[in-house]
C-alpha cells in the first residue's frame, strides 16, 4: 500500500519504519521540509515529501504529530484527497504539557472528533494508546503468545478494517473499538491506555471505562507524566 506519514517524530518514524519494511511504499513529512528528512528517510526506507504530497501519496495518511499542531496544517490539506483514502490520527490531547487549552476538547469534545473537524475530514483513531518503546520492540507475528493488542475506533467499516489489517500487519493485534464516538475509552489515562494489553483484558478494559472521568483520566495521566519526568 501506500501510506503518507505526516509527523517524524517519536511515533511517525517508528510506524514509517515498520510501514516500510513489510513493503509499504511509504512518504514522511514534518514541518521543515522533506531537506530535513533526507537522513531519516534513507536509514528507514521512506520517501521525504511535503506535507501537502504526503496527504496526497497514501492510500492511508496516518497524523503523527502533537494535537495543537493540526490547527497548522495547511488549510484544504485532504479537499483534493480521494474518499477512499484513509486517515489515521494518532494522536493525544494533552493540555497542559504541550497542547495548551483546546476549548472545544475541554467542551466534551474528543480528541479525535476534534482533529477530524480540523482537517474537513472523517480520521479512524489507532496507535494513540501505546508508547513508542512498545511501538518500536513489542510487535510480533498473529497467534504468538503474550501478543498486545491495539483498539481502533471510527465510524467507516471500511477505513476501519484496512487500519485492523494495518495493526495485525505491524505485529499487534486488532480490536475494533467501536464508533468513533467510543474513542473516549482508548484517550489518555482511561484503563485500556497504554498498557500493552493482550485483547481480551484491553476489551475488558475498554468496557470499564467512565465517560464521565474523561478530563479526570486526562488530568491523572499528565499528572503522572509530569512526576516521571520531574528531576
Ligand atoms: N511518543 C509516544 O510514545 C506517543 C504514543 C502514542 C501517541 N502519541 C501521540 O502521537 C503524536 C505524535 O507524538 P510524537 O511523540 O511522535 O511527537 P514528536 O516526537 O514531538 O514529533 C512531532 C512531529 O510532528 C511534526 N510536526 C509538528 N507540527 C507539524 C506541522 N504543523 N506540520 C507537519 N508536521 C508537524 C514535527 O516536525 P518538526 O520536528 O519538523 O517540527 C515532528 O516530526 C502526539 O499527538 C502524541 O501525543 C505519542
Amino acid at each position: 500500500m501506500r501510506i503518507g506519514v505526516i509527523g517524524a517524530g517519536n511515533m511517525g518514524r517508528i510506524l514509517a519504519r515498520h510501514l516500510a519494511k513489510r513493503g509499504h511504499r511509504v512518504s514522511i513529512a514534518n514541518s521543515r521540509g522533506p531537506e530535513s528528512l533526507t537522513a531519516l528517510g534513507a536509514e528507514i526506507g521512506a520517501t521525504p515529501v511535503s506535507v501537502v504530497d504526503a496527504a496526497k501519496a497514501g492510500d492511508i495518511v496516518i497524523i503523527s504529530i502533537p494535537t495543537k499542531a493540526v490547527a497548522d496544517l495547511p488549510r484544504g490539506l485532504f479537499a483534493n484527497v480521494p474518499s477512499s483514502v484513509v486517515v489515521i490520527d494518532i494522536g493525544n490531547y494533552h493540555p497542559e504539557l504541550r497542547d495548551g487549552r483546546i476549548d472545544a476538547i475541554d467542551g466534551g469534545m474528543l480528541d479525535s472528533q476534534w482533529v477530524a473537524q480540523q482537517i474537513g475530514r472523517p480520521v479512524i483513531k489507532a496507535f494513540n494508546n501505546i508508547l513508542a518503546e512498545s511501538l518500536l520492540e513489542k510487535g510480533v507475528p498473529r497467534g504468538a503468545k503474550g501478543r498486545i493488542a491495539l483498539p481502533v475506533a471510527g465510524d467507516s467499516l471500511d477505513a476501519k478494517a484496512a487500519v485492523l489489517r494495518i495493526v495485525d500487519d505491524l505485529g499487534f493485534d486488532p480490536v475494533d473499538a467501536g464508533d468513533l464516538d467510543d474513542s473516549w475509552r482508548q484517550q489518555p489515562g482511561t484503563p485500556a491506555y497504554c498498557q500493552d494489553l493482550e485483547a481480551a483484558a484491553l476489551r475488558r478494559a475498554l468496557a470499564e471505562a467512565d465517560r464521565s472521568r474523561i478530563a479526570e483520566y486526562r488530568a491523572e495521566r499528565e499528572a503522572r507524566i509530569r512526576s516521571s519526568i520531574a528531576p
